[in-house]
């Protein structure tokens, strides 16, 4: 494994988690006594360390998943070889990824404009299908900036209703509208001096079309009914999964508003346009899933690896992150097709293994054998903890096991005694 050079100004360093370290064991060498407020706060500081040693492994991952990645033809292994250098080479310039993670040329491409948006307070664009990660773009232009420590403000202009999406964005006055009880700031208004990131702008209805034009023209905006103009420095970065242009040609997007908001315009491909990274994506997101549900990762029978690496994403990779937390929350070890969503479920036909998930025709009899254990096993231990309503030692006792032996098969499992304690 390569490590990443710690790096004075990046947010996390190893250098720095040290420190962090240090700090936190001399405040217990030197403590005399703890009582509970100080433990928690302790407490508090180790998961801190915790996720940021998380964050920096993931960081360290991205660098290395395109070594790791099994490239097919010799022509992807060079294409994947610039690409790791692409974003090895954003990560030397301490680029903040907000948790982006691929490999595909084009998602470099956008990247790579981010980065170079980001700095300037110019208004960018992000155009692309739902669920290909426009919001997250918004955030890393918005981390990458000079207003990186200021406010981000985010407004989805399709959920709210179009009298009130005005007075959302820009305030009002009192009694402008019935409703209308005091004066109100509007999104604008928080955003100062941040970025506010407009999502479905293209829901943004005419009148509301040519006050943002304003804003963009010349940094103004009045809150509904009132006369008094307000400056505002607010960076704005807009989304759409629209097409814009046609909309402008149809007349319900003024053109002159589109110019001004996509000076930078930068297109998130949808996943299925870039399905060699879908591989990668699975092991991310069932890290991720294992990590927030505080269990193992999950295993992927072949036939269900297989229906997810050819599936089409018309979600895209929301689509994908979701069906990967749901079977991580659904399956006990190996995953199959019944932890699908049903809507996408294929026919099952034949029969499958008991426990081991995974096609009867694709497992050696070793291996058929050793599942059916393991399920067995599970299903004991699990039937164990129900009924002790989660005590391990009275399980340990019963099973006349060693308590510690114990623990290591329930971990084996992914059992976590505290989901079995009865509430008293
Ligand atoms: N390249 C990516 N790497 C990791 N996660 C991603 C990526 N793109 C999208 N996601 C995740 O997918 C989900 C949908 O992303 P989002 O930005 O809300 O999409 P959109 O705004 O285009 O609908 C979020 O959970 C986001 O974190
Ligand atoms: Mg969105």
């Amino acid at each position: 494994m390569k490590v990443i050079e710690p790096k004075a100004e990046s947010a996390i360093s190893y250098g720095g988690l040290i420190e962090k370290l240090e700090i936190l064991r001399s405040t217990l060498r030197w403590a005399s006594t703890l009582d509970r407020p100080q433990i928690q706060k302790l407490l508090g500081q180790c998961n801190a360390l915790r996720d940021e040693v998380m964050q920096l492994s993931r960081k360290e991952r991205f660098v290395n998943a395109t070594a790791t990645a099994t490239a097919t033809a010799s022509g992807t292994a060079a294409r994947r070889n610039t690409t790791a250098q692409r974003r090895k080479a954003l990560l030397d310039r301490s680029f903040v990824f907000e948790g982006v993670f691929g490999e595909s040329p084009k998602l470099l491409d956008s990247l790579e404009i981010a980065e170079k948006a980001a700095p300037t307070d110019l208004p960018v664009l992000i155009d692309g299908e739902s669920g290909t990660g426009k919001e997250l773009m918004a955030k890393v232009i918005h981390a990458n900036g000079s207003r990186a420590d200021k406010p981000y403000i985010s407004v989805n202009c399709g959920a709210i209703p179009d009298n009130l999406l005005e007075s959302e964005l820009f305030g009002h006055k009192r009694g402008a509208f019935t409703g209308a009880a005091s004066d109100r700031s509007g999104k604008f208004e928080a955003a100062d001096t941040g970025t506010i990131f407009l999502d479905e702008i293209g829901e943004l209805p005419l009148p509301g079309q040519v006050k943002l034009l304003r804003v963009l023209q010349s940094n103004e905006i009045q809150r509904v009914g009132s006369d008094k103009i307000i400056e505002v420095d607010t960076r704005i970065v807009a989304a759409t999964n629209k097409n814009l242009q046609k909309m402008c040609s149809e007349g319900t997007f003024r053109e002159d508003l589109f110019y001004r908001l996509g000076v930078i315009q930068v297109t998130l491909p949808p996943l299925r346009e870039r399905k060699d990274e879908i591989p990668l994506l699975i092991d991310f997101f069932g890290d991720e899933a294992a990590e927030k549900l505080r269990r193992r990762t999950v295993k992927l029978s072949r036939r269900l690896r297989t229906f997810l690496l050819d599936y089409s994403y018309p979600g895209n990779i929301r689509e994908l992150r979701n069906i990967i937390f749901r079977i991580s929350c659904l399956a006990s070890d190996t995953a199959d097709f019944e932890h699908l969503p049903e809507a996408i479920r294929p026919e099952t036909q034949g029969p499958k293994v008991d426990g081991g998930g995974q096609d009867q025709q694709q497992l050696t009899l070793a291996d058929a054998k050793k599942a059916a254990s393991d399920a067995v096993e599970r299903q004991f231990l699990e039937r164990g903890l129900q009924e002790l309503g989660g005590k391990v030692s009275e399980l340990a006792r019963r099973l006349d096991m060693n308590r510690s032996h114990l623990q290591t098969l329930l971990k084996k499992h992914g059992l976590s005694s505290k989901n079995y304690r009865t509430k008293s």
